[in-house]
């Protein structure tokens, strides 16, 4: 005998079936059929010519190497794509309708009613390079099961995290038959990401971010598969964090309103972890430290000329050394950034004790900057943390740095391939194409910019880590930040994640496009306010009336 399952779906008279068969022919002639609307695209797949229905009851079990596993983390993701997937109201979602109309209308069983999830092992920690590979298969029933399969496999829980965004991007809504539907179905999926580090920086310095938004900013991270969010919390305008060991730096604050406890942080931490996100903490030393002085003043070189940090005090390294304590406890990430940009030295040779310092170290004030950077280096390392540095150290004093550094490249082309030549390790975010408040860099070339340009020997694009777009906060706030961000951080994230010959060499107007703006909808459906994506100047409203997928 056969068992159907669950929660039986509707269907509709031969007259309505004529309409929806109507409705897909016009829908497809709307869409590039040869596309296949998902973002980033998979490294592997096929498709095929079906549709398949999806229970709204959805369930999902988690199968562990010893049998049924238990993944808290895995349970909550599962919940939180399950309120993607059902947003409309339809047959079987609300409990009136579907009572109603049930008399009326024959009933048949969804093909999907269960995602399947195998994990090949129980690691829940998230690191640098943690496996996100993943598998998933979605076919409909044959003489050996009952129902259709819907299976993802992964080796860790991250992995599952990312197949989940795949086939919550596989579903969509039908508005004829008001149920969710896996259109060119069977599918077979095998992806994984071409860089282990995916990375949006925020500012939370220049403006503060309220932590809703940042949570918002995480969420959306994990809809393109992004992994790292580089937090750039402290600038010198602005020092919103509680450091216990020096409970006056946040005096630094813009307002008293304006401040992240540490516990706020702890949750972010947890809130991205859960998401398969790290956070990667900065304090960008010494030259964009001004605010550090508004709680201990003896930090500046004088009440006149307050940047860099005073390097003649061992104040100044104290200090440091509180801070990343009091952050190792909230920040697991095994990269930490130590800035080292844009450090302009005047303050340190024209304040008298400083100067003197100097001199009788026999310093110039460039090696002053290179002991600085070097110091905090150590006391990084020292908490078993590996520096990130901004590309301007290893420009001046390549030599000297810590082996384990990680280069940071922002302002010109080639610094990684001169880092990684060196041994370096290196995150690429040329400021040309990756730094989204630079609003006049369109799509195209946010998504044709390439992190391992010029850079050929194996051994060597392996020490690129990946890249990175950068949300400096000068002119973002809470009312603008999402759309600066989306899409264009969407084009690099499928740059760092696809095959690099599925996202080059081709006309990316036919290729990308058309997906992009796809999921630009995609996100705008799921509350993100991302701008349309091809507006000249980015994060401007739209020229005019249109469709979502037109502009
Ligand atoms: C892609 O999938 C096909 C079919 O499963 C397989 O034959 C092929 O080896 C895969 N290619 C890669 C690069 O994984
Ligand atoms: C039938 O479906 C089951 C489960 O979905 C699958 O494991 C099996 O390979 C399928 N068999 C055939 C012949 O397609
Ligand atoms: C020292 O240099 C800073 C930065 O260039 C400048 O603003 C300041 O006026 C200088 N102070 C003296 C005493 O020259
Ligand atoms: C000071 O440094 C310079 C350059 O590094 C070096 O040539 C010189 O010998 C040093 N002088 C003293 C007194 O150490
Ligand atoms: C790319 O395709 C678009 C749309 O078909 C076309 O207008 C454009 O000329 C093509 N660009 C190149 C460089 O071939």
């Amino acid at each position: 005998m056969i068992m159907f399952h669950s929660k039986p779906r509707t269907l509709f008279s031969p007259i309505s079936s004529f309409f929806f068969l109507l409705f897909i022919s016009i829908s497809f002639s709307h869409e590039e059929q040869s596309l296949t609307y998902l973002w980033p695209l998979p490294s592997n797949f096929t498709s095929g010519t079906y549709s398949l229905s999806v229970d709204p009851s959805l369930t999902h079990s988690v199968i562990g190497n010893g049998g049924v596993a238990y993944s808290p983390l895995l349970d909550s993701a599962f919940d939180r794509y399950r309120r993607i997937i059902f947003k409309h109201a339809g047959f079987g979602f609300g409990k009136g309708f579907g009572r109603k109309l049930r008399g009326s209308i024959s009933v048949v069983p969804y093909d999907i009613t269960t995602l399947n999830i195998v994990l090949h092992s129980d690691i829940e920690e998230l690191q640098l390079g943690v496996d996100e590979s993943y598998t998933l298969v979605v076919s409909k029933a044959n003489e050996s099961s009952v129902g259709g399969e819907a299976t993802i496999e992964a080796n860790t829980a991250y992995g599952a995290l990312r197949g989940l965004e795949t086939f919550s991007q596989l579903c969509s809504f039908d508005y004829t038959t008001k149920t969710v539907q896996i259109h060119k179905a069977p599918w077979s999926i095998q992806d994984k990401p071409r860089f282990a580090y995916r990375g949006l920086m925020l500012d939370t310095s220049r403006h503060y971010l309220p932590i809703s938004v940042i949570k918002q900013v995480i969420e959306s991270m994990s809809y393109a598969k992004l992994n790292v969010l580089h937090w750039h919390i402290i600038d010198e305008e602005s020092f919103p964090l509680e450091i216990p060991t020096y409970p006056n730096l946040w005096k630094g604050s813009y307002t008293k309103w304006e401040r992240y406890t540490v516990e706020d942080a702890y949750e972010i931490v947890n809130f991205a972890q859960m998401r398969g996100i790290n956070v990667m903490a900065e304090i960008d030393v010494p030259g964009h430290a001004e605010s550090w002085g508004a709680g201990y003043p003896d930090l500046w070189p004088s009440p006149s000329c307050k940047e860099p940090l005073d390097v003649s005090k061992t104040f100044t390294f104290d200090v440091i050394s509180g801070i990343l304590s009091d952050m190792r406890k909230i920040f697991p990430f095994e990269l930490f950034h130590l800035g080292g940009d844009e450090v302009h030295t005047d303050c340190w040779s024209n304040t008298t004790h400083v100067k003197e310092w100097l001199q009788k170290h026999n310093m110039t004030t460039k090696d002053a900057y290179k002991y600085f950077v070097l110091k905090a280096q150590d006391i990084a390392l020292s908490k078993n943390w590996s520096p990130v540095n901004w590309e301007e150290t290893f420009n001046t004093f390549p030599s000297k740095l810590h082996p384990k550094t990680v280069v940071h490249n922002w302002l010109v082309s080639g610094v990684c391939a001169k880092a990684v030549a060196k041994g370096f390790r290196c995150i690429f975010s040329n400021q040309g194409f990756w730094y989204l408040d630079h609003l006049d860099v369109p799509w195209y070339e946010v998504y044709t910019t390439e992190p391992l340009e010029g850079i050929h020997k194996d051994s060597e694009q392996k020490l690129v880590l990946g890249g990175e777009v950068c949300m400096w906060g000068e002119t973002a706030d809470a009312s603008d930040v999402q759309q600066t961000i989306w899409p264009r951080a969407a084009a690099a994230a499928e740059r760092l994640w696809s095959p690099r010959d599925s996202t080059s060499a081709k006309n990316v107007t036919v290729t990308a496009l058309p997906r992009l703006q796809h999921f630009r909808c995609l996100l705008n459906r799921r509350g993100v306010a991302a701008a349309p994506v091809i507006n000249f100047y980015a994060r401007r409203a739209p020229d005019g009336a249109g469709s979502c997928y037109d502009q």
